[in-house]
């Protein structure tokens, strides 16, 4: 069953369509960049309708397929109504990119009822909301499909100053796994991909404001950059597609190493050097 599949390639998004939420900036605005780039139709939802005009216009210039949907993705009725239009404009819907988040640093005993709600509803509550929408339909028709959620490698490590988020990020990971394994009989795939610190407007904005918080975040990273949005757009593409039809259920990180931790015993890398021999 659904292993026509087999043999394809990535340039087979051709045809597809998928939806991207928070699609107008950051992250999801380069993966519904790179799906469309690779054939697919997106249809982007965010709160704020000019981004995704934009990202929109951004597609079509290139000859590509995209509709705007503003929609909160804790609405569920206006989750429901993003699918509808997607599915009345492109006539399908292959699968998912749950990227939209909320995020801030608050130390845990500041955190309001309402702050903590804000950021579980947005991250947590909002990917349910999307996935199942999107999964009833492939359920329903019979049709396989593949769903990438955005989490961070602090859904396992713990992440203090935002532990909303943490908790969040790794209700996701769990519902990951869960629908993976109650979905695989329907071709549906679900993973993860957890990229480490990546320049954006949006989440510099939020956890790397000045200079010396940015130099902090890039010295806990092996790699000692940011993760671009084109490398965490290509290997979400890479997961929706047939590429890895046998891959469902995991979280793939990429993060520079940032998870690893950048020294040994102690010793920075940089001065292992020195080290006596
Ligand atoms: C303390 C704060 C706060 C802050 C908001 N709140 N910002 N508390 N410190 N900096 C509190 C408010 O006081 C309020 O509680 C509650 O949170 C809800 O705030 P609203 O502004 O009404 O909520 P809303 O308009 O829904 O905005 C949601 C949001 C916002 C999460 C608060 O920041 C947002 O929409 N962000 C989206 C963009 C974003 O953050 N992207 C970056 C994601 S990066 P009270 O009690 O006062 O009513 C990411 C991963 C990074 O997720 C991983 C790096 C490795």
């Amino acid at each position: 069953m659904h292993n026509h599949y087999r043999g394809a390639t990535l340039e087979s998004l051709t045809g597809r369509a998928y939806l991207v939420t928070g699609g107008g900036t950051g992250i999801g605005a380069a993966v519904a960049l790179r799906l469309a780039e690779l054939g697919a139709s997106v249809t982007v939802l965010g709160r704020r309708k000019e981004p995704l005009d934009e990202l929109v216009a951004k597609v079509e210039s290139a000859g590509g397929a995209a509709l705007a949907h503003p929609a909160d993705v804790r609405d569920p009725a206006a989750v429901e109504a993003a699918v509808e239009a997607a599915e009345a404009r492109f006539g399908r819907v292959d699968g998912l990119v749950n990227n939209a988040a909320g995020n801030f640093v608050a130390p845990a005993e500041n955190l309001s009822a309402n702050g903590w709600r804000a950021v579980v509803d947005i991250v947590l509550n909002g990917a349910f909301n999307c996935t199942s929408a999107v999964a009833r339909r492939l359920i329903r028709d019979g049709r396989p499909g593949a769903v990438v959620n955005v989490v961070a490698t602090y859904a396992w490590t713990g992440h203090p100053g935002t532990v909303h988020s943490a908790a969040a990020k790794a209700g996701v990971v769990s519902m990951t796994k869960t629908l993976a394994v109650e979905w695989a009989r329907y071709g549906i795939r679900l993973n993860c991909i957890a990229p480490g610190p990546t320049e954006t407007d949006g989440a510099g904005a939020a956890l790397w404001a000045s200079p010396e918080e940015r130099e902090r975040v890039l010295s806990s990273v092996p790699m000692r950059r940011f993760a671009s949005t084109t490398e965490v757009a290509g290997l979400t593409a890479l997961l929706l597609s047939d590429r890895t039809s046998y891959v469902t259920g995991t979280v793939l990180t990429a993060d520079g190493g940032q998870s690893l931790g950048g020294q040994i015993y102690g010793t920075p890398v940089e001065e292992l050097a020195k080290a006596r021999r």
